[in-house]
């Protein structure tokens, strides 16, 4: 076929590292409880913008400058941030991505986070701690949506749908480019569903 794929959309998953994962994710799932529990602000800020769930977004976001779990998992993530941005091949002229945001989601049942994207940031992305049976996968959208018109859809079992839901699983780092829109949606799972998401900036 005489044709060429342009214009691709990078997805980046894979294990946070090769090794001790299963200890240092459960200690990082303690303290993402331990966190919720004593972030009052950010419960309140969830309980009006958070629908059943909680997240640190509207209370803490510099997670990786607090405590020191946090800051060993953002030394873990700039790694394979760095790996993302050679295979973008991005010329950073002598300056660097660094991560400016991180904060937590724990996602009980029927808890969902509707259709978004990160503005102002160049890579975002989420690490998953935990990830029940039946738990909700992160769903990605075709950034050419708005401007399919007229196209046809899909046969069925195309591998190019509008469309695109990835599973990932406890210990796995996902990346991709900040203006992708992505969500979650509803947990259908009965335990929580527990991330932790971050934006990364050209500094
Ligand atoms: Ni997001």
């Amino acid at each position: 076929m005489p044709i060429k794929t342009y214009f691709a959309t990078g997805i980046y998953v894979d294990n946070l590292r090769a090794q001790g994962m299963k200890r240092f994710n459960d200690e990082i799932l303690e303290q993402c409880y331990l966190v919720r529990d004593t972030d009052d602000e950010g419960q309140e800020w969830s309980a009006d913008h958070y629908l059943h769930g909680y997240t640190s977004y509207g209370s803490i976001t510099d997670l990786h400058q607090r405590f020191p779990h946090f800051e060993e998992l953002a030394q873990e993530i700039d790694r394979h941030v760095k790996r993302f941005a050679r295979k973008q091949e991005w010329d950073l002229q002598g300056g660097r991505l660094e991560m400016t945001t991180c904060w937590i989601n724990i996602m009980p049942t029927h808890a969902a986070h509707s259709l978004h994207l990160h503005p102002l940031s160049v890579v975002s992305g989420t690490y998953y701690v935990a990830v029940p049976k039946g738990a909700s996968s992160i769903k990605f959208e075709d950034p050419r949506l708005s401007r399919l018109m007229a196209a046809p859809p899909k046969i069925e079992g195309a591998k190019n749908q509008p469309f695109v839901t990835l599973d990932p699983r406890p210990g796995q780092v996902a990346l991709w480019e900040s203006w992708l829109r992505h969500e979650v949606p509803p947990n259908r799972s009965p335990g929580d569903r527990i991330s932790i998401s971050f934006n990364y900036d050209w500094r």
